[in-house]
């Protein structure tokens, strides 16, 4: 998919992109957690938070690499225990998605998280699910859940969640693969993503943010991955990079979080733009919000000042996004409409 797009002055990028329709792929629940809501959910679950105030914990948001990201999330994961309490956190995002102009998210889940503080499978479940009903009739806004296998965890262990979730099965379209990425390749969980492929379940998986471009030729071929989160190493190597270009392989690309998480020296080093003049189907996402400061359309905005990409990129960035979304086609080709109407008035706005 690609449009003629007519120029838009860089002054007017801003509104573009903020107004643009657009399909997150790529937002795990559990780090869209603000620690506001972290203090009102510990406060009323009786949990002791190791920080003065929300304040205090924004503050120690400074990561040196994905581990040390880690570590804060899981920690901050802890206060949610109960279905209220994701419904909440699931609500809170769903509203910033629409605020967005988000109007389809597939949303990851990290069930192990909790099912190992002994919270159930269905509370977490029943918790999302009924704020994406709410949000869908209330906002109108899509939104599907992708459950993702800790992969610091062994596969036992994952075949034991996919076990626990599958009474739930109706409830998610896909399954991924997240955490710790160095030093777990995709390969040790081959033979659960065969399950979950026999299941009929889409597949995604982690791969290229901080790991090897070798981790993600091993998210296609052993985990036969239909998208690739992250994928920002691909640019290091040529063959990978016009396989994925050539099967229109989605990457999920979350320039806050490359920043935060020092992937990149800068941002406007980041490799979005190789990307996309690659013709790789890439598009902008959060990740986790909440850490790393800010919604989609922060994301957008900080890159598109970062590497002064222009308006063709924008409309790209916004279509790959609909293009690489689990949704049927008929779906895709409505919100492609929408896109380019916004695109219409924003270019008639900076007339
Ligand atoms: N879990 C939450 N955010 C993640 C990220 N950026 N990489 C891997 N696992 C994650
Ligand atoms: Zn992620």
């Amino acid at each position: 998919m690609t449009a003629s797009i007519p120029p838009i002055a860089p002054a007017h990028l801003p509104a573009l992109l903020a107004a643009a329709p657009k399909a997150e792929l790529h937002i795990h629940i559990e780090g869209s957690l603000e620690p506001e809501m972290a203090f009102a959910l510990a406060a009323r679950n009786g949990i002791t938070l190791p920080y003065a105030d929300s304040q205090a914990l924004r503050r120690a948001y400074n990561f040196s690499d994905l581990q040390s990201f880690l570590d804060l999330y899981y920690q901050g994961a802890g206060v949610l225990l109960t279905e209220q309490d994701f419904y909440d956190l699931a609500r809170a995002y769903l509203a910033q998605a629409a605020a967005n102009n988000v109007v389809h998210a597939e949303i990851f889940f990290d069930p192990q998280t909790h099912t190992a503080r002994g919270v159930a499978m269905q509370t977490v479940i029943r918790g999302l699910a009924r704020a994406q009903e709410e949000a869908r009739r209330e906002l109108g806004i899509t939104s599907a859940l992708i459950l993702c296998f800790l992969r610091h965890l062994s596969e036992r262990e994952a075949f034991e969640t996919l076990e626990d979730a599958l009474p739930f099965r109706e409830a998610f379209i896909g399954v991924g693969l997240d955490s710790s990425e160095l030093g777990h390749p995709p390969e040790k969980f081959a033979r659960v993503f065969a399950r979950c492929r026999e299941l009929g379940l889409h597949i995604v998986a982690h791969a290229g943010e901080e790991g090897p471009p070798a981790y993600i030729w091993a998210a296609l071929d052993v985990l036969k991955a239909e998208r690739i989160d992250h994928g920002v190493q691909a640019v290091n190597d040529t063959a990978l990079m016009q396989r994925l270009a050539q099967e229109r392989i989605p990457l999920t690309v979350c320039p806050l979080s490359n920043q935060k998480l020092q992937v990149f020296p800068d941002l406007s080093r980041h490799s979005l733009p190789a990307l996309l003049d690659g013709g790789m189907c890439a598009m902008v996402n959060s990740d986790d919000p909440a850490y790393f400061g800010g919604y989609v359309n922060a994301n957008f905005q900080a890159v598109f000042a970062a590497t002064g990409m222009d308006a063709r990129a924008a409309w790209q960035l916004a279509a790959n996004s609909f293009e690489a979304s689990f949704a049927e086609a008929g779906q895709k080709q409505r919100w492609l409409e929408q896109l380019n109407g916004s695109f219409e008035r924003a270019h008639d706005a900076a007339r």
